[in-house]
C-alpha cells in the first residue's frame, strides 16, 4: 500500500477517535446523578441527633480507624473518653459478639486555650486476615460499644476496591447529605483531603467543641472502615490577642 494511502487512514481514525472522545466526554465515568445543593447550610446543632454523646458513663466516643499498615492488615482504632481514661484495650475477632483477641493501646489529652480535651485512645489492631470482618468491642462494662470492619483484599493489581475522596465535609445539614450519600455509594475506604470539621470558626468559649461534634458526626462512617487523613488550612487555629498558635489535636486524634 502507498505512503499516502497510510497516512490518510491515520488520519482518519486519529479523527473519529477525536470525534468519539468529545462525544464521550459528557457522560464519561459518572456513576451518579447526587449533587449536592449550592445553597448556603448551616452548622448542625449541638443537640442534634446526629451529633448526639452516646449513652453510657465514660461511654467511647468519635469512634473512628484508619489503615494500619501499608498491606491492609492493620488497623488503628482511635476514640474519646469524655469522664475519665478509662481502657484503652480493643476486644476482637471474626465472629459477632466473639472476641477471642484484644490489643491494647495509649491514651493522652491536652488542653488548648479554655479547652480541655477528653481522653483520646489510640490501639493498633494487626495480624488481619484479608477480606475478613472484624468484629471489635471498646469501653467497659454498660458503657462499652461495639462496631466492625472489612480488612481489604491482598494486594494485587486486578484486586477490585472502591474508596471515596472526600474533602471541606464540615458539619453541616450539606455535610449530612454528603456523608450519607457516601455511605449508600458502597465505598470500602475515604482518602480525605484535609479541612475536617471548620472547628476554627468557633472562638471564645467555644474552641474545640466543633472538634467533638464532628468526631462524633463521621462515626457512622468511620467506626466500620479506614479513613485516611490529610491537613488542611482549616485545621490551624489563629486565636484572638494571640500571635499564632496552631492546634495540634489533628497529630492527637487523627493520626
Ligand atoms: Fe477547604
Amino acid at each position: 500500500m502507498a505512503f499516502g494511502l497510510w497516512f490518510t487512514l491515520f488520519e482518519l481514525l486519529l479523527k473519529l477517535f477525536l470525534i468519539l472522545a468529545f462525544v464521550k466526554k459528557g457522560s464519561a465515568g459518572i456513576t451518579s446523578t447526587f449533587t449536592r445543593t449550592k445553597w448556603q447550610s448551616f452548622d448542625i446543632p449541638l443537640d442534634h441527633k446526629v451529633l448526639a454523646i452516646p449513652n453510657g458513663y465514660n461511654a467511647p466516643q468519635q469512634v473512628h480507624i484508619t489503615q494500619g499498615d501499608y498491606d491492609g492488615k492493620a488497623v488503628m482504632i482511635s476514640w474519646v473518653t469524655a469522664d475519665k481514661p478509662g481502657s484503652s484495650r480493643v476486644q476482637y475477632g471474626t465472629s459477632e459478639k466473639k472476641y477471642d483477641f484484644k490489643a491494647d493501646g495509649t491514651v493522652a489529652n491536652y488542653t488548648f486555650y479554655n479547652y480541655k480535651s477528653g481522653y483520646t485512645h489510640h490501639c493498633l489492631v494487626d495480624g488481619l486476615e484479608y477480606e475478613t470482618k472484624y468484629y471489635y468491642k471498646i469501653g467497659e462494662g454498660h458503657s462499652s460499644r461495639e462496631f466492625w470492619f472489612q480488612t481489604p483484599p491482598k494486594i494485587d493489581p486486578d484486586s477490585p476496591f472502591t474508596f471515596g475522596i472526600i474533602g471541606d465535609l464540615g458539619q453541616t445539614y450539606n455535610s449530612l447529605s454528603t456523608l450519607e450519600h457516601y455511605m449508600q455509594s458502597g465505598g470500602q475506604t475515604v482518602l480525605f483531603l484535609g479541612d475536617l470539621s471548620y472547628a476554627d470558626r468557633y472562638q471564645y468559649n467555644d474552641v474545640g467543641i466543633r472538634w467533638d461534634s464532628w468526631g462524633r458526626f463521621i462515626e457512622r462512617s468511620a467506626a466500620y472502615q479506614p479513613w485516611i487523613w490529610s491537613a488542611g488550612n482549616h485545621e490551624i487555629e489563629y486565636m484572638p490577642d494571640v500571635v499564632i498558635l496552631q492546634l495540634c489535636i489533628l497529630n492527637l486524634l487523627y493520626v
